[in-house]
């Protein structure tokens, strides 16, 4: 049997990708592998010439650094998903061509790195006879089968830093800061930033705002003294009855491009209050960078996992954190099913008991 495996890391990019690889790379060579890395997400598997080797002696600076040293993309021909998340089927001659490429470098098994898109891509391809393995990433904490992706911890950090940063701007000048963040159609990243960060008015997808509730809220705070508010918004916050504010046209072969719904808020809120706004997007700022130590340690076991995974031969499965311990689960259970901010859960419970609105009640 052929003692080297291979790697890619598909869709956006996180912090955490090139700690995933690191730990890959040192697992296997502590059972006598080899690790190609397979460049630029999936499309390295249609041109094999482009992968690289990856020496154990050369992981240095690896567990600390941002982006993914193998490249990445969401787009080419392996494009899977469109519109709101559905999944599109491969052609079968991408998949055999995929197949073909993957014996010709000798490859034992594939390490697929990614968040829901690039999880169908590694099924598709598993139904097709490449023996993968799947390890989550996304910073938008979205997927079902595991209580925690990689990348989240450190876009957490991120935006709770931003909101460390507006509030003493924000309280200068008396005025409403609006913080859009990423997440998709989940509010995690906005729910765990807007609490660690002291957010007064968190917008998430999962629970539809109503300005009438938010400028409650700001008026409250006047009643109090309290002259300036944190507003937190996830891109994919809307309005009741509204639906998700989309930034230009839709690609064929992409998902809808989430933002702009901060700047919407921020403008009804100085329309309807009269108070001075201002918006930040923070966009991409939360995928750049290295990861923080939570994410490390969730990377490192998560790299560990996959390998054993390849070591028993469990193909078709994901490795996933479950309460303290990693374990895996087949991709089909992690793909398609979005993991939502539950209205009633702790973490809501947990804000509005300090009294932070959600944009709903009056
Ligand atoms: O899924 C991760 C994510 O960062 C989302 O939070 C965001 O909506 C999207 O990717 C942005 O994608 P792109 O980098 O293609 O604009």
């Amino acid at each position: 049997m052929s003692t080297c495996i291979g790697i890619l890391t598909g869709g956006g990019d996180c912090p955490g990708l090139n700690a995933v690889i690191r730990a890959v790379v040192k697992s296997a060579t502590r059972l006598g592998w080899e690790t190609l890395g397979i460049r630029n997400g999936y499309e390295g598997l249609l041109t094999p010439m482009a992968c690289m080797k990856l020496d154990h002696r050369e992981m240095g600076g690896l567990l600390t650094s941002g982006g993914t040293i193998l490249g990445t993309t969401n787009r080419g021909r392996f494009a899977a998903k469109t519109g709101h998340g559905e999944a599109q089927g491969i052609p079968q001659e991408i998949l055999s061509e995929a197949k073909r490429n993957f014996h010709s470098m000798g490859l034992r098994a594939l390490v697929c790195v990614g968040g829901d898109g690039s999880l169908s891509i590694a099924q598709q391809l598993y139904d097709h006879g490449i023996p993968i393995v799947g390890v989550p990433k996304t910073i938008d904490n979205d997927l079902e089968a595991t209580q925690s992706t990689f990348g989240f911890d450190s876009a957490v950090a991120c935006a709770t830093d931003a909101l460390d940063r507006l509030h003493t701007t924000a309280a200068s000048h008396n005025r409403v800061m609006v913080l859009e963040v990423m997440g998709r159609y989940a509010g995690w990243i906005a729910a765990h930033a807007g609490i660690a960060g002291g957010g007064d008015i968190l917008l998430i997808p999962e629970i539809p705002y109503t300005y009438e509730a938010i400028c409650k809220k700001i008026a409250e705070r006047e009643a109090m003294g309290r002259l300036f508010t944190l507003v937190v918004v996830a891109e994919g916050a809307h309005p009741k009855g509204g639906a998700f504010v989309t930034h230009g046209e839709q690609a064929k072969d992409r998902e809808a491009r989430l933002g702009g719904v901060g700047e919407q808020v921020a403008e009804e809120i100085a329309k309807r209050t009269g108070k001075e706004t201002r918006t930040v997007v923070l966009g991409h700022l939360q995928r750049g960078g290295g990861p923080t130590c939570a994410d490390r340690l969730l990377c490192t076991r998560f790299g560990a996992a996959a390998v054993k995974l390849i070591q028993e031969e469990k193909y078709g499965r994901m490795v996933a954190l479950r309460g303290n311990d990693t374990i895996s689960v087949p991709i089909p259970e992690a793909i398609g099913r979005l993991r939502t901010v539950p209205p009633n859960g702790d973490i809501v419970e947990t804000a509005r008991m300090l009294g932070v609105s959600f944009g709903d009640e009056v």
